[in-house]
């Protein structure tokens, strides 16, 4: 087939993505990780099983990567593929991850080119299992899983939800934009998921609360949520068990492995908080909640009249929920804070952040420059983490899962102490 000339132009350059594909319904979204990729820069080399092939014809895969796809190693012979697949690789994703295929993995099976592709690879491995949740569960998968886990391989929780039939449970392929961004992080950090919060139960708030006015209006902010996600899906991928709180966001997709709740208004926000943090070893408050809520919600939708004076909203102001869990905090238990600053006339961002750190009494504080497009909405975040011994560690901009992997070095550091 021949190569698209855009796809062709620059591959050398572009980190390069081995995606394996293995033989499960959920094969058809590895086109949407395929795409996400190479709309975001990659290198894709896609490389089925021949079982994928029931799901996903060739052709979709080699008209999206630009590049031949085979199955066997019997093709290309004089090329060596099986060994130079997988040594060329800057990342191997599986996407999705059969039983079979970690099976086959973690007892070094090699049969095809994809699990050549397993062996030969030099790089982080990821896989992204999908199947019924009885063969998730079943003791050969989970001794597989915690095999390659041991070996330092990246093997992702399904997501919970709605399987191949009527059937739900645990078993989901995690999210094209997940998978995804977790890509992105393998190939800036390598060495960001070791799983070092196995046993620890974190408690995550994410989003913007809303407070209303009348059941049309409400009180918002700009938070897009995808920072406390980011710490969600990181800390899962690190072997956390994961509580996020999740006010209102961008349209996000739950983080695979993670509990979930959604809230609307930071009252909701902070019984939700408070009620997932009486066992919890760590809690990081990202969420940016509203400060103060209208004295009263209209049970009608305000109207302008000609007549009456413009009404005047008057506000109460919420409980700051922070420090309230450093006040109840149990021992042990470490509190995380965020601070989203502009400097003024009064002093730096660095200057405000300290101030606040102090002030509510957090065991670290993630601060993060806004205004002038930072921050808020986009995709990178850069910003600095302050201890209480007085330690400044700036985070330099990337992903917002490479912020959340530096906040979790840090809490995996101090939980140590
Ligand atoms: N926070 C909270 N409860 C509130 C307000 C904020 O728990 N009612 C938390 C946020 O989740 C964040 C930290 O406090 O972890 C700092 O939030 P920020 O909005 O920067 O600080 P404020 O206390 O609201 O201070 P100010 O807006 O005056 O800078």
């Amino acid at each position: 087939m021949a190569v698209p000339r855009e796809l062709a132009e620059n591959a050398a350059n572009k980190p390069k993505v081995v995606l394996g594909v293995g033989g499960g319904i959920a094969a058809y979204k590895a086109c949407e990780v395929l795409r996400g990729l190479t709309e975001s820069g990659h290198d894709v080399r896609v490389v089925p099983t021949e079982a994928a092939l029931n799901f996903v014809g060739a052709a979709t895969f080699e008209a999206l990567s630009g590049h031949p796809v085979h199955t066997g190693v019997f093709t290309e012979v004089p090329e060596v593929q099986h060994v130079r697949v997988g040594k060329g690789a800057d990342l191997v994703l599986v996407v999705p991850a059969t039983a079979n295929l970690l099976a086959k993995a973690a007892h070094g099976l090699a049969d095809d080119l994809l699990t050549n592709t397993l062996l030969t690879a030099r790089c982080p491995v990821a896989f992204f299992p999908a199947m019924h949740t009885e063969m998730w569960e079943h003791p050969a998968t989970r001794d597989n899983v915690a095999l390659l886990r041991s070996r330092g391989l990246v093997v992702t929780e399904p997501a919970a939800g709605r399987l191949t039939g009527k059937d739900t449970g645990k078993g989901r392929l995690a999210d094209p934009r997940e998978i995804v961004d977790l890509a992105r992080l393998l190939l800036a950090a390598p060495d960001s998921l070791p799983r070092d919060l196995e046993g620890r139960r974190v408690v995550i708030s994410a989003g913007g609360t809303r407070e209303p006015l009348d059941p049309v209006r409400y009180l918002g902010n700009r938070s897009s949520g995808k920072q406390g996600y980011a710490l969600a899906r990181v800390a899962v991928h690190r072997g956390a068990e994961v509580t996020l709180i999740a006010a209102h966001t961008v349209e996000l997709p739950d983080p695979a492995g993670a509990s979930v709740t959604h809230v609307s208004t930071a009252q909701e926000l902070r019984e939700a908080v408070h009620a997932a943090a009486v066992d919890a070893d760590v809690v990081v408050m990202a969420a940016a909640v509203a400060d103060f809520r209208p004295a009263g919600v209209a049970p009608h939708k305000i109207k302008k009249s000609d007549d009456q004076p413009d009404p005047v909203i008057t506000l109460d102001r919420n409980a700051d929920i922070l420090t309230e869990l450093v006040r109840d905090r149990r021992p042990g238990q470490l509190i995380v804070g965020f601070a989203a600053e502009t400097g003024d006339e009064h002093g730096s961002v660095l200057d405000h952040a300290r101030a606040k750190l102090k002030r509510k009494g957090a065991d670290l504080l993630v601060v993060n420059a806004v205004g002038d497009g930072k921050a808020f909405e986009v995709e990178d975040n850069s910003g600095w983490l302050l201890g209480t011994d007085g330690t400044e560690t700036p985070i330099p901009l990337g992903a917002k899962a490479q912020l959340a992997a530096a906040v979790w070095d840090e809490v995996a550091a101090l939980s140590q102490d």
